[in-house]
């Protein structure tokens, strides 16, 4: 990201007033109806996973001669799980596969652990701590957010790094006070910044449980883990492997889907946890259900057999989304380049664009765009409670939209950041 800092006289500021204001009427009268709110994959996405229409034709017995039709199976059939090994980077043995939803799994792992405890571990909601507490790299996943909303568990803010999430808050939160009982992380192609976490702060992760409160967890949220936008990924470290070296294992709570892979409602989700952790979770999971959608996972494992297969598969991901990040960063660059008016991030991979307009901006700059027919992400939606204590920060989402309405949309959003900033600092500077 760059600095967020004007230069620029009154008079320049005014001209850039006037212009824009007059860009913005017309664009207002255009009556535009764009949005670039949610991560969803287009249509032609979609496509590219078709063939899972059909895929068994008629054989429905995985390779251990599972009738996937049946009930039963909680941990999902062999092939799926090695699908999601594949994408955690963990033994197949610690995985579990799943609906069609990461954020079931995580919800039913938080709410586990907060009202029934797994295994050994006593319940948050009794630990004589006092009530628990989780830490949230800001900006963050809103969805996140509100499953500790809904559970009423209390969320502390500490910020992101172009490196992941700033260690020595996390270190110094977690030290000091045993009540913090889980984080966070999405830590490939973050939501919303694209940041993947540097290898020393993987490094710290696998440590940082030795620092916290027994039962402590890392809720490393994977979704991003093979999305990248270009040839050359960005390597994310083996926390798993981390972890086992220190000892920390049972902390860690791992978590991805095909989502954003196939069918974004009709895909498989997956949790990888240590021996005892897994165990716990699924005693939970024999609750709520006799055993998953086999016939789905086994779909899923004949269009998917193997890394490579997935690789291939998400190269034709990367053909779709270039273009239309493209089109974001030009816009950007174009629009606001020099100006001072914004920074912004420019991932290698993920969903998402992370713009930061001058503090107090971003509603209004949201405001502005809606009046223009642009639906931008609400305010304050990547930070816990809604509320991001400099409104500033803006999610911009470009995959669902076609490429057109992307640019179109952009240049809409770029004005709306030049004018809101042009008035502020006309304000500021005074007549
Ligand atoms: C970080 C992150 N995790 C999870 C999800 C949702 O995952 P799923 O579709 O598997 O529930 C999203 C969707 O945008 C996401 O950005």
């Amino acid at each position: 990201m760059s600095d967020t800092n004007i230069k620029m006289d009154r008079a320049a500021l005014a001209e850039i007033e006037a212009s824009s204001a007059r860009r913005h009427a017309e664009f207002c009268q255009a009556q535009l109806a764009l949005d670039l709110t949610r991560g969803k994959p287009a249509a032609d996405q979609l496509d590219l996973a078709g063939h899972l229409d059909g895929a068994l034709q008629g054989d429905y017995r995985s390779e251990d001669g599972t009738d996937t039709r049946n009930y039963g199976g909680l941990r999902g059939i062999i092939e799926a799980r090695r699908l999601g090994a594949a994408l955690l980077g963990t033994p197949v043995e610690q995985v579990l596969a799943g609906g069609n939803s990461s954020l079931t799994l995580m919800y039913l792992f938080v709410e586990t652990a907060h009202l029934f405890g797994l295994g050994e571990q006593g319940p948050w909601r009794d630990d004589p701590a006092g009530p628990p507490k989780v830490l949230c790299p800001v900006p963050g996943y809103d969805r996140h957010f509100t499953i500790c909303e809904q559970l009423g568990i209390e969320m502390v803010n500490v910020p992101m790094l172009e490196t992941g999430p700033d260690m020595e808050a996390v270190e110094a939160a977690v030290r000091d006070d045993p009540s913090v009982r889980a984080i966070w992380c999405v830590p490939k192609y973050s939501n919303p910044t694209g940041c993947t976490y540097s290898d020393e702060t993987v490094a710290r992760f696998a440590t940082l449980p030795r620092l916290a409160a027994p039962g402590f967890r890392i809720l490393w949220d994977n979704a991003y883990a093979v999305h990248d936008l270009g040839p050359e990924p960005q390597a994310l470290a083996d926390l798993n492997a981390l972890a086992v070296e220190a000892g920390t294992e049972d902390a860690v709570v791992m978590f991805a889907s095909t989502s954003k892979i196939t069918f974004a409602g009709a895909g498989l989700a997956f949790l990888a946890a240590s021996k005892p952790v897994l165990a716990a979770f699924e005693k939970r999971l024999g609750a709520l259900m006799i055993g998953p959608d086999k016939v789905n996972q086994l779909r899923h494992a004949r269009l998917l057999p193997d890394l490579d297969a997935l690789r291939h598969h998400m190269a034709q991901h990367a053909d779709i989304l270039r273009p239309k990040f493209a089109a974001v960063q030009d816009a950007l660059e174009q629009g606001l380049g020099g100006t001072g008016f914004a920074s912004w991030t420019r991932p290698h991979g993920g969903y998402f664009v992370s713009v930061d307009t001058l503090p107090g901006l971003a509603r209004e700059v949201i405001r502005l765009a809606g009046e223009a027919g642009v639906k931008l992400t609400p305010a304050g939606a990547p930070f816990p409670y809604g509320r991001d204590p400099e409104d500033r920060n803006i999610r911009l989402a470009p995959s669902f939209p076609p490429l057109d309405d992307v640019r179109r949309a952009m240049e809409v959003f770029v004005n709306c950041v030049r004018l809101a900033s042009a008035r502020q600092g006309l304000g500021e500077q005074g007549s």
